[in-house]
């Protein structure tokens, strides 16, 4: 992505480009780190099975959405409602997916920040360790200092900032078209290894094997919600990267390729850790700090496993600069349109919000852990709020948006690419937004407030 100078809009120059970036965003810790910790937390294979219908049923419909609303206005979010409809309230939904943006990066930067340090830690020699326990107690004792978390979020969003300001992105784009397949190559090691474990089987069995038992309002409501986060979808920020495609771009099958590639990144990511987790004795439920302690164990058990775990830290960082990229962005780029914020000042006020709300949240794991919002600590709350509240509500409002109250002919000429190609699925995608997602939508929320 470049940034156009006459405009000060980014562009994408090539094809790849625009799946590159789509996928980079959608692509990072969301599915290396939150997917397994969601799914060992929930059940395993049931929650599996539940994100996978959310994903392909009411997440390619609503990306599809996304893409028309950002493609055709070639706005933000904002002014992408604004566009459409003049004269109606929608462009309300558009503040709930900045303020989500903002609320996300926030503690998204604090789990980089983890990211970073076990990074150098890799390299300096810090990580070698004995068993599986004492990765454990490194892991807590670093997360309830009060400074380390503090500094790393910091430094990560500083190397967010520099990116955005000086309109980088194109580099990082470069870079990521390498490193994004290396990273895939890694996985791909890490699970043949994870595979040979003792106990494999028994991890394959509890992420495949659903136990319908286990099918309860909330964890259709956290499936949901993982499904919105891993896709970068419901506050905008499919949106906003679409105002920067070409008209050639092909929307449904972006969509479907976004998708699918990033399912099944969640899904390496689980065949990774689960077999450790049970090979190693520890406890699928840890929650947000699972991953930092179950992969440092499977590093440790590889031969030159210090070599790996600072290559596969790194990209991890990487990987989630392109997804904080993708997200700042939403807010930045409103805040150039709609406010006439140059972009470098837009970009420092992402920065300091994410740096103070990040800071919360990186001290929410020692100093402020009692400080409780809603019973949850700032770093679970701000998560909360944004996976399992405001993006699915966001997407139930853009596909409603789109489905009944946006003309008919702007969905087939965006979804055709003004009749130049065929589209099979438009049918199938206007009766998704219409009907499936936002009743599915609405009844998770329903169900999961007691209701139904
Ligand atoms: N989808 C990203 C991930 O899986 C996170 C993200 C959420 C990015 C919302 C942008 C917007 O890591």
């Amino acid at each position: 992505m470049t940034i156009d100078k006459k405009t000060d809009r980014a562009q994408f120059a090539t094809k790849l480009g625009v799946i590159a970036t789509t996928v980079g965003s959608a692509v990072g810790l969301g599915n290396i780190w939150r997917f397994p910790y969601e799914a060992g937390s929930n059940g395993g294979g049931a929650f599996m099975l539940c994100y996978i219908f959310f994903i392909f049923v009411i997440g390619v419909p609503v990306i599809c959405a996304e893409f028309m609303m950002g493609r055709g206005t070639r706005s933000n979010i904002l002014g992408a409602y604004r566009k459409l409809s003049p004269n109606g309230k929608w462009y309300i939904a558009g503040y709930m997916g900045i303020l989500a943006s903002v609320v996300i990066l926030s503690f998204y930067s604090v789990v980089a920040g983890w990211t970073l340090e076990y990074f150098t830690q890799s390299l300096l020699g810090g990580m070698e360790m004995s068993s599986a326990s004492e990765y454990h107690e490194e892991f807590s004792n670093f997360s309830t200092d009060g400074v380390r978390p503090v500094v790393w979020t910091i430094v990560f969003l500083v190397v967010n900032y520099v990116i955005l300001a000086r309109g980088v992105t194109k580099g990082i784009e470069k870079m990521s078209n390498i490193l994004m397949p290396l990273l895939f190559l890694l996985l791909l090691i890490f699970c043949i290894n994870s595979l040979t474990l003792d106990k494999a089987s028994a991890g394959l069995a509890f992420l495949f094997h659903p136990d319908f038992s286990k099918i309860t309002p909330g964890m259709l409501l956290s499936a949901m919600g993982q499904a919105f986060f891993s896709l970068s979808l419901g506050l905008g920020c499919m949106t906003t990267y679409a105002s920067y495609f070409s008209d050639k771009t092909r929307l449904g099958r972006s969509a479907v390729i976004t998708a699918g590639l990033d399912t099944l990144v969640a899904m390496l990511a689980g065949v990774i850790i689960f077999p450790a987790v049970f090979s190693f004795g520890m406890s699928p439920q840890a929650g947000p700090t699972l991953v930092f302690e179950v992969l440092p164990a499977i590093f440790h058990s590889l031969p030159g496993g210090m070599v790996w775990s600072s290559l596969f830290f790194f990209l991890l960082v990487l990987a989630s600069l392109t997804s904080t990229i993708s997200m700042s962005e939403i807010s930045i780029a409103f805040m150039v349109e709609e406010k006439g914020m140059k972009r470098r000042t837009a970009t420092h006020v992402n920065t300091l919000i994410a740096m103070v709300f990040g800071t919360l949240c990186a001290l929410s794991f020692g100093p402020l852990a009692d400080v409780r919002i809603f019973g949850m600590t700032f770093f679970n709350a701000f998560d909360y709020l944004s996976s399992n509240i405001l993006l699915p509500l966001g997407g139930m409002i853009a596909s409603v948006f789109v489905g009944w109250f946006v003309d008919r002919k702007f969905i087939r000429e965006q979804m055709t690419d003004s009749g130049t190609i065929r589209f099979r699925a438009l049918g199938l995608i206007v009766f998704c937004l219409r009907y499936i997602a936002p009743t599915g939508i609405a009844l998770v929320f329903l169900n999961s407030i007691g209701v139904l």
